[in-house]
């Protein structure tokens, strides 16, 4: 029996995904800075971020190792983000040496003829925004933005491939505001909608500033899109929880941008200016299924098969969901994070293959997906959890701080390399000796 071939399109885009914050160490300046020390005064069993990240991969010293690794493996596009809080240390003040710093650092990618996608906002935001409100408040911090996208796509435009305005802008309204896991650690359904509704702005004014210089440059959003499940499948009140979060933190941003319009629960249906239309592609970050208890969420069940991160091993739900998208807001999709926090390279190998069988049968059913993003480059700081989970294709001794590129880094560079992977045909146990 042949092996079984995943070839991939042609013109398929293989790459890596990062994000300031977690690789380049020191952005002192950020509001995640400013909670780490702040948790450090709390008894260590109630600490909500396990460890500072300080110097983090060193990255801004040493992003021309990392991208001749990433150029090793054979990628092709990376996408880093940059740090607000670097360019804009104070409301009003640009960082110019911070700005050439990332002209370097992106020409390092092109000098590789690795293609950009840079993302605008990646979880973090500047202390002095976050102290005064933060994404609950839209007034202060959406003309703070505009003036720092401006800056971004004037001094570096030219070097960009591909934006992403915002990172998972459904993920830190859910976490941070309503989960209470991320900083600054609430749990009010009022600041999750106010929050959610300064992203969908904040998108939609970075897509128009971009679109404006740079008309023909695709402008997307990396876009957690939750594959969610009823905790019991036939529960009314799972399914009504389910079909609820669903609405709300997948379904309603894509609308907006099909009709401009905001829906409930995070809005009346009111128009919000700008929003229609404001996207080329779709990112989609995927990693996981997760159940929902009534209104909760629950990560997993006894019996499901976990990552190190807890979360769900379920390759099906990203077929699933690249359907969904598709039907939803029919545009280019390209899969801006995909990875796995694990020490054991081989559960690493066969998570990416098995994502990647995924996206080839979505593929093969006429959705257009133009390439595939692993997270992580190397590892980094994994935000509450700290050093402590491994996503990287390239390892990093945190004491030395050196690279190492890991098995699974070596599978993708062959998948890279043939543009697509062969299973191997299950043993033929009639044709052993
Ligand atoms: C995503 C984040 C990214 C990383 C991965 C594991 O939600 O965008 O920064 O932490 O999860």
């Amino acid at each position: 029996m042949n092996p079984k071939q995943y070839a991939f399109p042609p013109d398929f885009l293989w790459g890596t995904a990062a994000s300031a914050y977690q690789v380049e160490g020191h952005n002192r300046h950020s509001d995640w800075a400013r909670w780490e020390m702040e948790e450090r005064k709390r008894p260590p069993a109630r600490r909500r971020i396990r460890e500072p990240c300080g110097r983090a991969c060193d990255h801004w010293n040493r992003f021309e190792e990392d991208y001749e690794l990433a150029r090793s493996i054979g990628v092709q596009v990376h996408r880093p983000s940059v740090e607000w809080s670097r360019i804009y240390p104070r409301e009003k003040l640009v960082d110019r040496e911070a700005l050439a710093h990332y002209r370097t650092m992106l020409q390092a990618l092109q000098r590789r003829g690795i293609k950009v996608m840079l993302c605008l906002n990646h979880f973090t935001l500047p202390l002095w925004a976050a102290s005064r409100g933060g994404y609950t408040n839209a007034k202060m911090l959406l003309p703070a933005f505009e003036a720092y996208v401006e800056t971004v796509v004037q001094y570096l435009g030219d070097l960009v491939d591909y934006w992403l305005t915002v990172n998972e802008p459904n993920v830190i309204p859910t976490a941070a505001y309503l989960g209470a896991v991320m900083p600054p650690f609430k749990s009010s359904p009022l600041s999750f909608v106010k929050a959610f509704r300064t992203f969908m702005a904040m998108h939609s004014r970075a897509y128009r500033i971009i679109k404006e210089r740079f008309p023909r440059s695709p402008v997307g959003v990396a876009y957690s899109y939750f594959h969610l499940q009823p905790l019991r499948q036939h529960n009314p009140l799972d399914r009504a929880g389910r079909n609820l979060a669903h609405l709300a933190i997948n379904r309603r941003f894509f609308q907006g941008i099909a009709g401009g319009r905001i829906g409930p629960p995070l809005g009346l249906g009111e128009r919000m200016p700008g929003l229609e239309g404001a996207l080329d592609f779709i990112g989609i970050n995927y990693y996981s299924t997760s159940y929902m208890k009534g209104l909760f969420p629950v990560e997993s069940k006894p019996g499901d098969l976990v990552t190190e991160m807890g979360w769900i091993y379920y390759p099906r739900g990203l077929y699933e969901v690249l359907h969904e998208i598709s039907r939803l807001s029919p545009r280019p999709i390209i899969i801006t994070e995909n990875g796995i926090a694990t020490t054991d390279e081989s559960f690493r190998i066969r998570y990416l293959e098995d994502h990647l069988k995924e996206i080839h049968r979505a593929l093969a059913d006429g959705i257009e997906i133009r390439g595939y993003m692993h997270w992580s480059l190397t590892d980094n700081f994994e935000w509450q959890h700290g050093y402590s989970k491994r996503f990287g294709l390239i390892g990093i001794d945190y004491a030395t701080l050196e690279r190492k590129l890991k098995t699974g880094g070596q599978r993708y560079a062959r998948i890279i390399g043939d543009n697509g992977f062969a299973e191997p045909a299950p043993p033929d146990k009639e044709q052993r000796p």
